[in-house]
């Protein structure tokens, strides 16, 4: 999705917003552009190009700059284009923008302001510039940027350059993040955290409706009603700035690798001995609830069925899961005594958002599990927990999957009766991951072996039939196999017609109360013609199955059942060639409906 970056300070802007820009691939852009202040010229440069990064510094000529503006753009209003790429700037020239989010009323204000203005773009950002435009003519700059800000209805993080004031930057938010980072007297502005943490030492997440100044002394910040505000800086977690390989090819790779390390911190985040350590106000509010909805997308969804299962089982507490996107505009009748969790790794899925929207309007109290506290939905929410992943890179999501299974089970535990030791368990699927991953490089063989045709399905029942969901999504967002995750006993009431000589079906058995009804599923695909893989752990493993797991608790077992369908997807994609850490038309976080 799309990234902001501006940079002021006594360093080369240019470099400093580029490298900002360069840790932000990994959100997913298709155009990229930046505008910087020239010091050798005495002008304002603007630079856009289409695709990667590397088009965009291949224009850049040499020379420093000490203010500097960014964007990689993820398109929604407009197509692809040179011309709809960011920064944009007004039709005098004057001003230059870059924004994230969406302006919802920029027709009606096109339309009112800038009649007969030409248009160099299609997009909702470059009204932004032509407003500051028309209506500063005459008038200092903050109180025109405050004059439009108040026109604009929808979600924004802006940063403004100024042609005749080039050694001051302004910046604004509302529902879109924006972050600020000082180091000594440089400032770095940014939508995401790993944008910042290399060149700042500490930041502050902004509230909506700031406005900042930023200027050689540092920067300022007033707040909606426009009074100043005292910045209250956090340290810059250095785990952010790391964003290297290491000796994997792929940040994905990476991150499959870090799955043990990352359960291991959440059990010392979340444990004191055998106790869960969770905040009395969270506890008091979940043991309020009569019934749990979990809201979430894509793979968080997917962690949210096995989180149904262990709310269930372990707190004897009525959970549904619903898909964000659904419940945003068709929410069910819910019941006093509801009570909302979020699950969203990067915390800023715009479905998410709109879902919160109406469980606050119907003043449900809620919940956001994220790995970024410095998230929207982390702030929107009542209360936030985070997941302690570590910032995932890959668009794939894999470490922050397990991350909030593990979370999950620790709520679930801690609202529970316990009766045995989940810190234990959470050791051992940690080993169990260890141990598999260490033959990870099998993966190529088994991949090569069965998955030759553009179909592939994966089944399973119960909580393998909610990894096989994702087992799906993954094998298809990275490889672009067309997967199906079904219910093992779902698919003789009609898929079963697809099953034809060679179609690999990969089948999930870690469920021993229901490992001989999907033994029965095998063999329906299998006299089909079906060219079948089993996954499954060793206490209900046959000696023909092709990839074992360590035996680990039954509630557990997604942890370690995943990370097959994960290297699955990883080797397929590899042998594809496909841009594995940055698949074709997704985004890393999704903040548009
Ligand atoms: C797939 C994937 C997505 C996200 C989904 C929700 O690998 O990562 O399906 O899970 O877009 O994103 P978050 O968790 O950030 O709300």
């Amino acid at each position: 999705m799309c990234g902001i970056v501006g940079y002021l300070g006594e360093k080369d802007a240019k470099k400093h917003v580029m490298e900002g820009l360069r840790r932000l691939e990994y959100r997913g852009y298709d155009s990229a552009g930046i505008a910087y202040y020239d010091e050798a010229k005495a002008d304002h440069l603007v630079f856009k190009e289409k695709g990667r990064l590397e088009n965009l510094a291949g224009l850049l000529p040499e020379g420093g700059s000490q203010a500097a503006i960014g964007h990689t753009r993820w398109a929604t209003h407009g197509r692809v284009t040179k011309e709809n790429a960011h920064p944009h700037e007004s039709h005098d020239g004057r001003f230059i923008v870059v924004h994230n989010g969406i302006i919802e009323n920029h027709k009606a204000l096109a339309e009112e302001y800038l009649a007969g203005i030409p248009r160099k773009s299609a997009t909702d950002t470059e009204i932004i510039a032509s407003l500051l435009g028309h209506l500063a003519k005459g008038k200092d700059v903050a109180g025109a940027f405050r004059q439009v800000l108040d026109l604009l209805e929808g979600s924004y993080a802006l940063l403004l350059m100024d042609r005749e004031h080039p050694d001051i930057l302004y910046a604004a938010k509302k529902k879109s993040p924006l972050l600020i980072g000082q180091n000594g007297r440089d400032t770095i502005i940014a939508s995401d955290l790993t944008a910042l943490c290399a060149a700042a030492t500490d930041y502050l997440a902004l509230e909506d409706g700031s406005i900042v100044t930023i200027d050689e002394r540092g920067f300022s910040v007033r707040d909606g009603q426009g009074k100043a505000v005292r910045p209250v800086l956090s340290p810059v977690d250095k785990a952010y700035a790391e964003t290297d390989k290491g000796v994997f090819d792929h940040y994905m790779l990476k991150e499959i690798h870090e799955q043990p390390a990352v359960l291991r911190r959440i059990t010392a985040e979340y444990f004191d001995q055998e106790t869960p350590r969770i905040r009395k106000d969270i506890s008091a509010m979940l043991q309020k609830a009569k019934r749990l909805h979990i809201l979430a997308a894509g793979t968080s969804m997917h962690a949210g069925i096995v989180g149904k299962a262990l709310f269930e089982n372990l707190a004897r507490l009525p959970t549904e899961v619903h898909i964000a996107s659904e419940f945003a505009h068709h929410p069910p009748l819910l019941e006093a005594g509801s009570v909302f969790l979020l699950i969203s790794q990067s915390g800023e899925t715009a479905d998410l958002r709109a879902s919160l929207e109406i469980v606050k309007e119907k003043g449900f109290p809620s919940l956001t599990l994220t790995n970024v506290k410095t998230s929207t939905l982390a702030r929107e929410a009542d209360k936030y927990l985070e997941i302690f992943a570590g910032p995932e890179i890959a668009v794939a999501s894999t470490k922050a999957y397990t991350a909030q299974i593990a979370v999950l089970a620790i709520l679930a535990f801690a609202l529970g009766d316990g009766g045995f030791s989940l810190r234990k368990e959470l050791a051992l699927a940690a080993q169990g991951i260890e141990n598999h991953l260490q033959d990870h490089k099998m993966y190529s063989g088994i991949v090569a072996g069965h998955l030759k045709k553009p179909h592939a399905f994966y089944i399973g029942r119960g909580l393998d039939y909610a990894v096989a969901l994702e087992a799906a999504l993954k094998l298809k967002e990275i490889s672009y196999i067309h997967t199906e995750g079904f219910a093992a006993g779902e698919l003789k009431h009609g898929t079963i017609a697809l099953i034809e000589e060679g179609i690999p079906v990969i089948a999930l058995v870690t469920e021993k109360r229901t490992a001989a009804h999907t033994r029965s599923a095998i063999a329906e695909v299998e006299s089909r013609g079906a060219d079948v893989l089993v996954i499954a752990t060793e206490n209900v493993a046959e000696k023909e199955d092709g990839i074992r797991l360590d035996t680990v608790h039954p509630l557990l077992t997604p942890l370690v059942c995943v990370v097959p369908t994960q290297l699955i997807a990883y080797y397929a994609a590899l042998q594809r060639g496909t841009d594995i850490d940055k698949p074709r038309n997704l985004a890393k976080s999704v903040t548009v409906e």
